[in-house]
């Protein structure tokens, strides 16, 4: 005897298993390589729902203070709610949605009046609290509105989705039906929906997906760098100095060990976008080596010197930490070079 529960159980499963089309669920039975740490990896959670926020569920109350104004996100139910006060009056949104999983932090954004908000302060792992969001230190609140947050027009908000969540519609301004959260296989790998009738059904050579393994050093950059922005649009628009340390693709292309067809320095050689990034200093020592040794095919276009100071770590020495103001968070620089003490930054 079928129960009515039961009915209703599948069918609501069988619209779980359709709408799973782009997420890792529906890959994992045959790409268990790239599947199996993929839920831990930072990208995979670089948005979630504001109540299903990990760090929010973490610190239920969060306060600060910043010129005259008092902040808190709090907890209330399943929901966080932002409240920002001048002890006079005060305003109070629901946080839509958080940003960021954490490594450095998280922003909180919101909609107020139909128009979509990114909150003035933002969570800092290092601080284990509040702070302003990068980028609005220099902006004067003159109203409880704007002290809450910066008002971001469509287009802007559009692309914040889209570079940390997959499936977001190509209209003018945010259209989130269809999108899942965060960078999943998806949003990299493109629309998968006809290969997974064609691999079902036995006939993959029709359906092939494209091949990002293939891609050359320079053409990995670009693809990376259309979220954490290419060569190109930094030499163009800036950030110059230190700003400009969290742009990998840049730093990493004004290295001389870059080489646009050597794939020993592609981004893949050292990240799999598949797993959290390796903290291990050690673990580089064979992606340098690779070039940097006596026993190495030669690049294509130099030849490479051994290092006369010492024969491990070199990412300690030559990929330094540095502090990105207001960030609360040290960036890799990837311009991998001999530092030399006092020396300004080359930016
Ligand atoms: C039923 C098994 C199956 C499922 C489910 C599946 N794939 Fe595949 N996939 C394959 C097979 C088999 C190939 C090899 C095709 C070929 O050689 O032409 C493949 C190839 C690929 C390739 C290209 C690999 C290469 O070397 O050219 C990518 C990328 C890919 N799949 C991504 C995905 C993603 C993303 C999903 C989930 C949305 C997914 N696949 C779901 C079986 C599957
Ligand atoms: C769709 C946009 C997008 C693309 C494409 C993309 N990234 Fe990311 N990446 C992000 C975002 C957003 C974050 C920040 C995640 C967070 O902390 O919330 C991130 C974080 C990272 C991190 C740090 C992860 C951690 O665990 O702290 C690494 C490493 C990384 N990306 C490497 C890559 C590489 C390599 C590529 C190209 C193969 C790539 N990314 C392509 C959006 C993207
Ligand atoms: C062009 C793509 C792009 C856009 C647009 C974008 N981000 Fe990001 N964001 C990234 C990438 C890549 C990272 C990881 C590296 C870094 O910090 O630059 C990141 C990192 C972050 C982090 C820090 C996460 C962590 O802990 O490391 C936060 C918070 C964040 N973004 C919020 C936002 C908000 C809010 C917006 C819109 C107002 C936005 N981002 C727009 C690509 C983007
Ligand atoms: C941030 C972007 C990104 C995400 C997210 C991502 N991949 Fe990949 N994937 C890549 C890149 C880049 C390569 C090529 C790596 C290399 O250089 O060998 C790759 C390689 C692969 C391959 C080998 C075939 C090929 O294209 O070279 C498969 C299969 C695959 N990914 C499946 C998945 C699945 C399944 C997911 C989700 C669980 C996923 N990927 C998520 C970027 C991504
Ligand atoms: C030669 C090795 C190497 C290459 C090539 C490389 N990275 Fe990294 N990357 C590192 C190291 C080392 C770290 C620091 C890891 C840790 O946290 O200990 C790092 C960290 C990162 C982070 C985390 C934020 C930070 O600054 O610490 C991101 C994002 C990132 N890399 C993106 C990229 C992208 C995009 C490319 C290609 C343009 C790339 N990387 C190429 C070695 C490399
Ligand atoms: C694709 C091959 C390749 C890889 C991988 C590579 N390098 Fe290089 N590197 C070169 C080339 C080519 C030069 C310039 C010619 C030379 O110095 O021999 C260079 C130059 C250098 C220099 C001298 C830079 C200067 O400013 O004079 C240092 C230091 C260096 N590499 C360290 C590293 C470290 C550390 C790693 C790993 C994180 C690494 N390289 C990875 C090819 C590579
Ligand atoms: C303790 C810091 C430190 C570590 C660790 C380190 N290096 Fe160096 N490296 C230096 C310094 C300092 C120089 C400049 C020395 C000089 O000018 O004589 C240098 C120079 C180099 C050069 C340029 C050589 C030349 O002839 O000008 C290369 C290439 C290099 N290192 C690669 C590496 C590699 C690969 C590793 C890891 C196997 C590594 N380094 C580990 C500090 C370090």
């Amino acid at each position: 005897m079928v129960m009515p529960g039961r009915a209703l159980n599948l069918v609501f499963l069988l619209m779980q298993v359709a709408r799973a089309g782009g997420s890792p669920a529906a890959c994992a039975p045959c790409h268990r390589a790239e599947t199996a740490a993929f839920a831990h990896a930072g990208m995979t959670r670089a948005l979630e729902r504001g109540k299903n926020s990990a760090i929010l569920q973490a610190n239920p109350k969060l306060t600060t203070k910043i010129g005259g104004y008092t902040y808190e996100i709090a907890r209330s139910g399943n929901e966080s709610i932002y409240t920002v006060t001048n002890g006079e009056e005060t305003v109070r949104f629901l946080v839509d949605w958080a940003f960021g999983q954490g490594a450095a932090g998280q922003t909180y954004v919101y909609r107020y009046e139909d128009r979509w908000y990114e909150s003035r302060v933002s969570y800092f792992s290092a601080l284990h609290g509040l702070d302003l969001t990068m980028g609005v230190q220099t902006i004067t609140p003159h109203n409880l509105i704007e002290a809450a947050g910066r008002l971001t027009g469509p287009a802007e908000a559009r692309q914040c989705f889209d570079c940390h969540a997959t499936n977001v519609a190509k209209t003018p301004g945010p259209v989130l039906s269809d999108m899942i959260e965060g960078v999943k296989c998806e949003r990299c790998h493109g629309p998968s929906a006809g290969h997974l009738t064609t691999v079902r059904a036995g006939g993959a050579k029709q359906s092939a997906m494209r091949k990002l393994g293939a891609f050359s050093a320079e053409e990995m950059s670009d693809f990376c760098g259309q979220c954490h922005r290419t060569w190109s649009q930094i030499a163009m628009n800036g950030p110059r100095g230190i700003q400009n340390v969290r742009f990998q693709p840049y730093r990493l292309g004004n290295s001389k060990c870059y080489d646009t067809a050597d794939n020993r320095i592609r981004c893949t050689a050292c990240h799999d976008p598949h797993r959290d990034v390796e903290m291990s200093v050690s673990a580089y020592d064979a992606k340098c080596m690779a070039c940097h040794s006596a026993g190495a095919a030669p690049p294509t276009s130099a030849s490479t010197r051994l290092c006369r100071v010492a024969v491990k770590n070199c990412v300690t020495c030559h990929m330094p930490r540095l502090d990105l103001p207001g960030a609360h968070m040290e960036f890799t620089d990837h311009m991998i070079r001999v530092v030399k003490a006092n020396a300004p930054y080359p930016d």
